[in-house]
């Protein structure tokens, strides 16, 4: 894993966004996007290139990573909704490149196994952003998912369902159930972006980037990729052991060595 220390959420937004332009540039691009607050810097961002310097997402595909079941897709709720008002919508990404679980499926099951075969289909994802739940989750994927898992149904902690309480009129209407990609899923992205801000993250940081590798904290299963850059703020590094190394690490980063 790199570690990528950053001064404040802007820088991290600043770099998410150059790593996702340079391999839109690279040509075809399957992206994977999460919902959430976590992404919403680079998502802005992402815009402001579009529309002040002519980035263009004509060629790209997206994948979200996770749905809430029950929901119907047009529910504001909906990530499905969520990722389309919050940034495929505000650039040139044609609509039906943009794919997502759906949650109001009659056959949950075979939706998710659908869902395998279309990111499949697009070749892989090319690079995955991905935030992280205070309790380490990734994706959907709660404490004790395994680490081989595919996209399947997953049932909320309660936590997660209080964190995201925010996004519904009520507590009391957010979702129990949900579908997610799984954690072998994610894992077959070819660059996984592991975003973290906040102090509110810092715990779960420092066990995903430094704990052991254990379905305990399903974002320590990204260990296991080749290619993961942790991407976090003064705040969410504050838990980190070995800081003072990532630090030095990233201020003798050679010009040549690309995320
Ligand atoms: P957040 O959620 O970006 O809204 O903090 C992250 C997550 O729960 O995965």
């Amino acid at each position: 894993m790199e570690v990528v220390i950053h001064p404040d959420s802007g820088a991290v937004a600043r770099t998410t966004a150059d790593i996702v332009q340079g391999r839109l540039e690279q040509g075809h691009a399957a992206l994977g996007l999460a919902t959430g607050s976590t992404p919403l810097g680079a998502y802005r961002e992402l815009i402001r290139r579009h529309r002040q310097e002519g980035l263009s997402f004509a060629r790209a595909q997206a994948f979200t990573l996770d749905e809430y079941l029950g929901l119907p897709p047009e529910h504001l709720g909906s990530y499905r909704s969520v990722i389309r008002r919050e940034f495929t919508d505000s650039v040139d990404f044609p609509d039906r490149a943009v794919h997502s679980l759906d949650g109001h499926a009659p056959d949950p099951v075979a939706e998710a196994a659908r869902y395998e075969a279309a990111i499949a289909a697009a070749g892989g994802i090319d690079v995955q952003i991905l935030g992280i739940g205070t309790d380490g989750h990734i994706g959907f994927n709660e404490p004790m998912s395994s680490l081989a898992s595919r996209t399947r149904i997953k049932t909320l902690t309660e936590q997660t369902r209080r964190d995201n309480a925010r996004f519904f009129p009520a507590p009391e209407d957010v979702p129990h159930h949900v579908l997610t990609q799984g954690l072998a899923t994610i894992r077959d992205a070819r660059h996984l972006l592991l975003i973290g801000l906040g102090e509110a993250k810092a715990e779960a940081i420092a066990a995903a980037v430094e704990g052991p590798l254990a379905a305990a904290c399903p974002a320590s299963s990204l260990q296991l990729h080749p290619h993961t850059t942790v991407l976090v703020d003064q705040a969410a590094a504050s838990r980190l052991q070995h800081r003072e190394y990532y630090e030095y690490t990233l201020a003798q980063k050679p010009d040549w060595q690309a995320y």
